[in-house]
């Protein structure tokens, strides 16, 4: 199979617009059949929840292409079980999940030419998401919805690839308890919109959210969860208005069972990040972000970046992505050759 005339190794985080992408609607209590489609445009109607009222919730991973040439992505089936969780906090029929994974696998491999080859630093980011579709104007959930697939070459997340990051501790909060912070909502993000523009104008590559009701916890970042390294040990905030990042779900895994490491997740106040030797952001568009620098109004703390404790997690997860070392039993979903 021939690939795209792309020049992988320089793409960022940006969208690149593919040739096919999974739709399947939502009408009177049932889905239909689905199908791929070359329309990257959807005609909607003024009034539809999504516009108004924002009811829409996301996923993403990542296809990869392994050393051995084979075509796969990662754990799809834990995407499916958290948009299903999404959609019912929002009020949203679910999409079966066996079915998401097959649409997963369907707009992957309608666009195997656009995943990048193995070794070139790019990798198919794959976007599931759903929106409420008919018009709504009373505050109500949508009676249609549309559920979509597009995915996009991408390169790292965070301009500068690995270089370490330096954040902030946010003075605006991401997540109420009993909100929405645990789901994947649109509405998370366009909150945040207003804080990142900040942030990136005062130099700072990622905001750090604190736990909103005692702002003495760390919680994560706007587009990732946050690990720490102390010695042989990984500590990552436990909380439940946090996104369960996949990503760290999976470190966890690693490091207990491929690295003998010790892990505590457990609630880590803002006091403690000073005891730490090494921090980083994990997430499928960030894999794992190495901090240098966080923040906390003029109080500055200092981390390794890429130290020894996050380059093993580092090279054993994308490793395990990449097809260099086994993978743990379902965790690598064949896409194709
Ligand atoms: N936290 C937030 C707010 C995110 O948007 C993401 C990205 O999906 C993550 C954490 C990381 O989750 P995952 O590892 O499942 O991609
Ligand atoms: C992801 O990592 O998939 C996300 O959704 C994060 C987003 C900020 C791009």
């Amino acid at each position: 199979m021939e690939k795209k005339n792309l020049d992988w190794g320089s793409l960022g985080f940006n969208y690149v617009q593919t040739d096919l992408r999974y739709v399947s609607n939502y009408k009177d209590g049932a889905w239909d059949e689905g199908c791929l489609t070359d329309q990257a445009v959807i005609p909607i109607n003024e009034c539809a929840c999504v516009l108004q009222y924002a009811q829409t919730c996301f996923e993403g991973l990542k296809a990869y292409t392994t050393e051995d040439g084979k075509i796969v992505c990662f754990r799809p089936d834990l995407n499916a079980a958290r948009m299903a969780s999404s959609c019912a906090r929002l009020q949203m029929p679910v999409f079966p999940e066996d079915r998401f994974v097959d649409a997963v696998v369907q707009t992957v491999r309608a666009n195997a030419q656009w995943v990048p080859p193995y070794g070139s630093g790019a990798t198919l980011y794959i976007r599931p998401y759903m929106f409420g579709s008919d018009a709504i104007i009373g505050v109500k959930p949508a009676n249609e919805y549309q559920f979509r697939v597009f995915v996009t070459p991408v390169g790292p997340y965070f301009k500068g690839g690995i270089k370490p990051l330096t954040v902030r501790i946010s003075d605006l909060d991401r997540a109420a308890p009993r909100g929405t912070g645990h789901v994947k909502a649109g509405l998370n993000y366009a909150m945040s919109l207003s804080n990142i523009v900040d942030a990136h104008e005062q130099g700072y590559d990622e905001n750090v959210y604190l736990d909103s009701a005692t702002r003495t916890h760390i919680e994560e970042t706007g587009g990732a969860n946050i690990i720490f390294i102390q010695g042989n040990k990984l500590v990552t905030p436990k909380s439940d208005t946090i996104l369960p990042s996949i990503t760290r779900r999976s470190l966890i895994h690693v490091a207990r069972e491929y690295l003998g490491m010790e892990v505590e997740e457990r609630p880590v106040e803002l006091a403690e990040i000073g005891q730490f030797a090494e921090c980083g952001l994990c997430g499928t568009a960030a894999v794992i972000s190495p901090i240098g620098t966080i923040d906390d109004h003029g109080k500055l703390t200092h981390y390794a970046g890429m130290g020894p404790g996050i380059q093993k997690l580092y090279d054993t997860l994308t490793g395990i992505q990449m097809g260099r070392i086994p993978a743990p039993e379902g965790w690598i979903q064949v896409i194709g050759e």
